[in-house]
């Protein structure tokens, strides 16, 4: 097993597309990263540069302590699995699965022996006879991982395995993926766009944007302490809820004034609500008086407005609810303000709320972020502001 390592990375395809932008990376021995981001922002031209299936333009990509822009994907020691896994159709889940071990001039005896090992940890040992076509699609993406597994290889590469799956196999199956690693502990990048999977496979979450990586934290920081606007919108369903606005300093302190973004202006013509922003710490309150009376993002989740007052500072701000949609145990109730046609809050189920009423939803004031304008906007509002690319826990 091995920590794979990215320094200084960048990709630009012929004609001049830069698909991956200087990326720094480690992962470290045994962990389990997901890059995550929507689809163009360069996940799996990063994923094939480490495969060794793209050429790196610039920087450096290590396995282990070895250096190998120039060693070719077989030699890397590593198995990727795509969307795509290509069984051979002609060939039992046995033989695909001892293919590439074949191929390598393994002794049959440990080839017997490590396809039964992996077959018996994907629960698959029954299916060994089978042609791919007679297997579903959840099966056979496992005799996909199964052949990668039998390689034993220093770290898994998964592109988007599991796409091709109903929504339903998706989650079970992602189950399964995290237990295997949590079993096998072989150093795994794996990449999505989905958010959702991201955060519950991921030991930590790699966000990236247009090429680039945003924020590389445990999927709870990236959450709860989103470095920028993009990552605090892309990370959580439904997304949070953006207002422009600018700070204000009032005899209480600091308030967020909503106002109204008009061509590329912000007016304030005195229908926005207005939060007191008191409960900030000293640092990020000091960070703050420098940017009174210029344009700023207010962000605040959807969990963290409620219809009734919550625990802690809050403040009321007057809606129309628009659409309730319940999901079972929570729902979510989409409102609107003068200026602000999309506010959504994911609130506890309850009864006697209608679409068309007007009502008061309370803000949680110690859950709000304050953003930089713009899509990348840095998050002012976190008490430490550095981004983070290294392992949570030490490199082995
Ligand atoms: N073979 C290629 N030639 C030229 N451009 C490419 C090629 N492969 C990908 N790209 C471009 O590089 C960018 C990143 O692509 P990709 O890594 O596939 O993104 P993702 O996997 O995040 O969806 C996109 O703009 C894409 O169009
Ligand atoms: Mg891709």
């Amino acid at each position: 097993m091995a920590q794979v390592v990215l320094e200084k990375v960048s990709k630009v395809y012929p004609g001049g597309v830069k698909a991956v932008d200087g990326i720094d990376l480690q992962v470290a021995d045994r962990e389990l990263v997901v890059l995550v981001g929507p689809s163009g922002c360069g996940k799996s031209t990063t994923l094939r540069m480490i495969a060794g299936l793209e050429e790196i333009s610039e920087g450096v990509v290590r396995i282990g302590q070895r250096i190998v822009n120039d060693v070719a994907p077989k030699d890397r020691d590593i198995a990727m699995v795509f969307q795509n896994y290509a069984l051979y159709p002609h060939m039992t889940v046995y033989k695909n699965m001892a293919f590439g071990l074949k191929l390598r001039g393994m002794p049959r005896g440990q080839i017997r022996q490590r396809v039964a090992e992996a077959a018996r940890i994907l629960d698959i040992e029954h299916l060994m006879d089978r042609k791919p076509k007679q297997l579903s699609g959840g099966q056979r993406q496992r005799v996909a991982v199964g052949r990668a597994i039998v390689r034993e290889p220093a770290a898994f590469l998964f592109d988007e395995p599991l796409s091709n799956l109903d929504a339903k196999l998706r989650v079970t199956t992602r189950g399964e993926l995290k237990r295997l690693h949590q079993r096998l502990r072989t150093t795994t990048i794996y990449v999505t766009h989905d958010q959702e999977e991201a955060m519950t496979l991921g030991d930590r979450i790699v966000v990236m944007k247009d090429g680039r990586i945003q924020q590389a934290d445990t999927p709870l920081n990236t959450y709860n302490c989103p470095l920028n606007r993009f990552v605090a919108g892309f990370i959580g369903t439904p997304p949070m809820n953006f207002f422009d606005g600018t700070l204000r300093q009032s005899e209480l302190g600091l308030a967020f004034i909503e106002g109204r973004l008009a061509g590329g202006g912000l007016t304030f013509p005195g229908e926005g609500f207005t939060l007191s922003m008191e409960q900030l710490s000293p640092t990020v309150g000091r960070r703050l008086q420098s940017r009174v009376g210029s344009r700023l993002v207010l962000g605040i989740r959807p969990e963290h407005l409620h219809l009734r007052p919550p625990d802690g500072q809050w403040a009321a701000i007057k809606v129309r609810l628009n659409v309730i949609e319940p999901l079972g145990s929570e729902m979510d109730v989409s409102m609107s303000t003068a200026w602000h046609d999309s506010i959504v809050a994911r609130v506890e189920a309850q009864s006697g709320v209608a679409g068309g009423s007007e009502a008061t939803v309370y803000v949680e004031l110690r859950k709000v972020h304050i953003f930089e304008p713009g899509e990348t906007g840095m998050n002012l509002s976190l008490e430490t502001m550095s981004p983070t690319t290294e392992p949570a826990h030490a490199l082995t």
